[in-house]
């Protein structure tokens, strides 16, 4: 039964950390997470697997043995429940030690665990830093914190035991002494304080037991804080709403605002819109709100005014799962899940997908060649976060997932690493597969995407200062202007030299 609970409630917490909302991991480092879940539990785990059987064990032999002793002699029995007061003052101070002792014993933990989950993600920056004894330090301090903290634990629980037993044999000779007068006196047999002895043994025992359980719960309230509260936070109702069937529509953001901290707006009364199927580039200055705007639309924050319509219906109507699943979005580094190809291109397809399925995706976004050049071909597994593929490669399966769930709308963010120019052209031809027939909004970083858009929305400091064609922008926004003239004309000069450098 323990370990079903500890399962249970396991589950239930993996589903609130998919449910749970993006600003929630903004907030919260993704180790800490991670140790609420495993260590944390695992508190819970001890507690239900170890302790609770032998506090069942405990209080049944323990009431059995007091009802007994009170039909043997009544008085002597109450004496001896005088004891219960004196253990429950020592008890319960030691209890509460425990329960703060316990609240930063698991802290440190998530902390240790998030330290951990940083520099061995990015174990290359912290091996090209020279930042190894550095980062050695810093674990290590974690480390002697959890021994100063486990020691103080130990030191806790070792204190219990012999506390218990004193209070127990201070019982006993209680018990003889008056159990022995009682008996010169006649008032008890000799037979009967002998078998009152017995059974005072079956109280002892048990109350380590019980006693042990009463800090382990302790322990266990203080590593489980944590979890009640993340099983209380704001999560997201993915099913909730209507179905969006329809996305060939005309998309149309109305004065919306944004800030991720109150007061201070990353977007400021934008409003535009997104005709079907055409295609929108998104410039300007860096940290202006571009990528800010695509989770806006991707719904991943809730703005705090304005609204975003597709026809005539509110997007806040359809549910977040329809919503999504009819955008397709490529982000700037390429995310990969660990798995081979095959999985990461149908990854989230909620249905079978054939292999002539992935291998038209793959074709379409040009990566069938280097795929099959491969000695595993589409079986081949990529490393965790894709270690094993280059960066465009990368980026072609991207594509290519995109390109399998076939979506209504698009959103993309130029990469702005430059791939070498073989792969850079793949890449742009692939995006043109792409964005064929579809609502595209694109983050450009490239001269030649802003020049093919049917309208450019020009961000800075999280408004809209210019929306039309290049041309029209070129003539009547001079910031544009620049930002043209400099930023995008340079990514595709570096783009050309090492095209000729290449030939
Ligand atoms: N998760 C976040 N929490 C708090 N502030 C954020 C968050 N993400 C971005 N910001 C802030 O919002 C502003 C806009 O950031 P955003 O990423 O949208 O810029 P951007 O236009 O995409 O820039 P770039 O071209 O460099 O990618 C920045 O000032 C940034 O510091
Ligand atoms: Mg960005």
């Amino acid at each position: 039964m323990g370990q079903d609970v500890v399962a249970k409630l396991r589950e239930r917490l993996w589903k609130k950390l998919l449910e749970l909302t993006i600003p929630y991991y903004d907030k919260h480092r993704t180790g800490d997470t991670i140790s609420r879940m495993t260590n944390d539990t695992a508190i819970l785990k001890g507690l239900v697997s170890e302790h609770v059987t032998g506090f069942i064990n405990g209080v049944i032999s323990m009431v059995g043995a007091i009802i007994i002793l009170l039909l043997l002699d009544w008085k002597m029995t109450l004496i001896m429940l005088a004891a219960i007061p004196v253990t429950a003052a020592v008890i319960i101070p030691l209890g509460r030690t425990m329960l703060k002792l316990s609240r930063s014993l698991q802290d440190e933990t998530a902390g240790f665990t998030t330290i951990l989950n940083q520099v061995l993600s990015e174990i290359r920056l912290v091996k090209a830093s020279n930042a190894e004894s550095r980062e050695f330090v810093t674990g290590q301090r974690s480390i002697q914190s959890l021994l100063r903290l486990g020691i103080r634990e130990g030191k806790i629980q070792a204190f219990i035991g012999p506390i218990i037993s004193f209070v127990m044999m201070g019982l006993m000779v209680l018990i003889i002494g008056y159990g022995g007068m009682r008996v010169s006196t006649g008032a008890l047999s000799a037979g009967d304080l002998v078998a009152f002895i017995l059974y005072l043994v079956q109280i002892i025992l048990p109350m380590n037991q019980i006693t042990m359980f009463f800090t382990q719960m302790q322990k266990a309230v203080g590593a489980t804080e944590r979890i009640v509260s993340i099983l209380n936070d704001d999560q997201e109702n993915v099913h909730e709403g209507k179905t969006l069937t329809n996305a060939a529509q005309t998309i149309r953001l109305e004065h919306v605002y944004f800030a991720y901290t109150e007061g201070e707006e990353v977007l400021k009364d934008v409003s535009f819109t997104l005709e079907s199927g055409k295609v929108t580039a998104v410039v300007g200055p860096s940290g202006g709100g571009k990528t800010t705007l695509f989770s806006i639309i991707e719904r991943f924050y809730i703005p705090q005014s304005g609204k975003m319509m597709i026809g005539t219906d509110n997007v806040q109507d359809f549910s977040l799962q329809s919503w999504r699943s009819q955008i397709g979005y490529v982000p700037q580094e390429s995310p990969i899940i660990a798995g081979t190809i095959r999985d990461n291109i149908s990854y989230g397809m909620d249905r079978e997908v054939s292999d002539t399925e992935i291998e038209h995706a793959a074709y379409m976004a040009y990566a069938d060649i280097f795929i099959n050049e491969l000695p595993d071909g589409y079986a081949t597994e990529v490393g965790e976060r894709g270690m094993k593929l280059s960066g465009g490669q990368r980026q072609r399966i991207s594509i290519a997932r995109a390109l399998l769930r076939n979506p209504g709308i698009l959103m993309l963010d130029e990469a702005t690493s430059s791939l070498d120019s073989q792969s850079e052209v793949f890449v742009q031809k692939a995006l043109q597969n792409l964005m064929k027939g579809r609502t595209t909004l694109v983050i450009a970083h490239r001269l030649s995407t802003v020049v093919d858009a049917d309208q450019i929305l020009f961000i800075e400091k999280g408004k809209i200062t210019g929306v039309g064609t290049h041309q029209e922008l070129l003539r009547s926004h001079t910031l544009y202007q620049e930002f043209a003239n400099q930023q995008l004309r340079i990514a595709d000069q570096e783009e050309d030299v090492s095209v000729s450098v290449d030939l």
